[in-house]
């Protein structure tokens, strides 16, 4: 079976319904829910019901979200290797306007306590995966030890660079086969790497050609695919750039969808691509992306994280194949 190693958080997610996003200092009333989140089990979560096997390695408290989170992957079929913590289950306080936009703030608790050994130790599943997928909600060091033992034994490593505050390295790209920004965190690392200050909300409008420049500064040796949110996506590939290819790069529009709440639609796009490169990794890429592009428009008609994570049939039903 096609196997992808998802390396991230799990969080209790504390949402709260606004017609607008709180400015400071004003006190809103907003209709509140809770449920499962967190950047890595999102991803985790939308690789399994995209249809591949799936394991998730993270960091959970000895409280009821960590319960919760274990419940939950053995309802999807999710191989759960947890790191049990003295540190409370990681948290997340959700804001989300009448637009389906957000506000997030997140308690790390023990999704900071990941470590390099928890990880290190999954040497069953990371010897045999065929994607390791990571994000850095998670201490950098316990990413690059993913990101490394699936290098090391031929998997295809994939970072999804977010929060967009997160420190990217330049180690830790190199560990990168894609990277997976959003436009904000694109500009971020462009900014800080490539030494161009450019502003995430002008991403969409740049040329494609000047875009596919800067992600090629940014990772000369890997895939760079920039999520625009409802503006699609935008591919770049090394390969192809090295051989001429008129493919080497471009841009995908995204389905007209309702949106009610674009809370990890970046995380449904990330587990549907990683899902797919496992199990057709002869496919066209374009083919993924249109999948995983496909697979995060339809994550946002519904409430919430990780439970509005479509299934394969759901996609294809919708979309067609
Ligand atoms: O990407 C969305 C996620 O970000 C939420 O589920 C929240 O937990 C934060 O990690
Ligand atoms: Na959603």
């Amino acid at each position: 079976m096609s196997r992808v190693v998802v390396v991230g958080s799990f969080n209790v997610d504390h949402v709260w319904a606004t017609a607008t996003l709180p400015n400071p200092g004003e006190t809103l009333a907003g209709r509140y829910s809770t449920g499962p989140g967190g950047k890595g089990f999102n991803q985790a979560v939308a690789c399994a019901r995209a249809g591949a096997d799936t394991c998730f390695v993270c960091a959970l408290g000895d409280d009821p979200g960590g319960d919760l989170a274990r419940s939950l992957a053995a309802d999807d079929g999710i191989d759960l290797r947890a790191l049990r913590c003295d540190a409370p289950t990681g948290t997340a306080g959700i804001y989300v306007d009448g637009e389906g936009r957000n506000s997030i703030v997140i308690g790390a608790g023990a999704n900071g306590e990941l470590s390099t050994p928890h990880v290190e130790g999954q040497t069953d599943v990371l010897g045999r995966a065929a994607v390791v997928l990571a994000q850095l909600e998670s201490p950098c060091e316990a990413v690059i030890a993913a990101l490394r033992a699936g290098r090391a034994q031929g998997a295809t490593t994939m970072l999804n660079p977010a929060p967009a505050n997160a420190a990217t390295t330049r180690e830790l790209l190199a560990l990168a086969d894609i990277i997976t920004p959003n436009e904000t965190e694109f500009a971020g690392m462009v900014t800080r790497h490539v030494g161009e200050r450019i502003d995430g909300d002008a991403i969409a409008a740049l040329d494609q050609a000047r875009l596919h420049a800067l992600c090629r500064e940014l990772l000369p040796a890997g895939t760079v695919v920039v999520t625009l949110g409802a503006s699609g996506c935008f591919v770049s590939h090394a390969e192809e750039a090295r051989r001429g290819d008129d493919k080497a790069f471009h841009r995908l529009a995204a389905e007209q969808v309702r949106p009610i709440d674009t809370t990890g639609a970046g995380d449904a796009f990330n587990g549907a691509l990683a899902a797919a490169l496992a199990r057709a990794p002869d496919a066209a890429f374009a083919a993924h992306l249109r999948f995983a592009s496909r697979y995060a428009a339809l994550s946002t008609e519904h409430e919430g994280a990780a439970l509005a994570m479509p299934r394969h049939g759901d996609v294809i039903a919708r979309f067609g194949s």
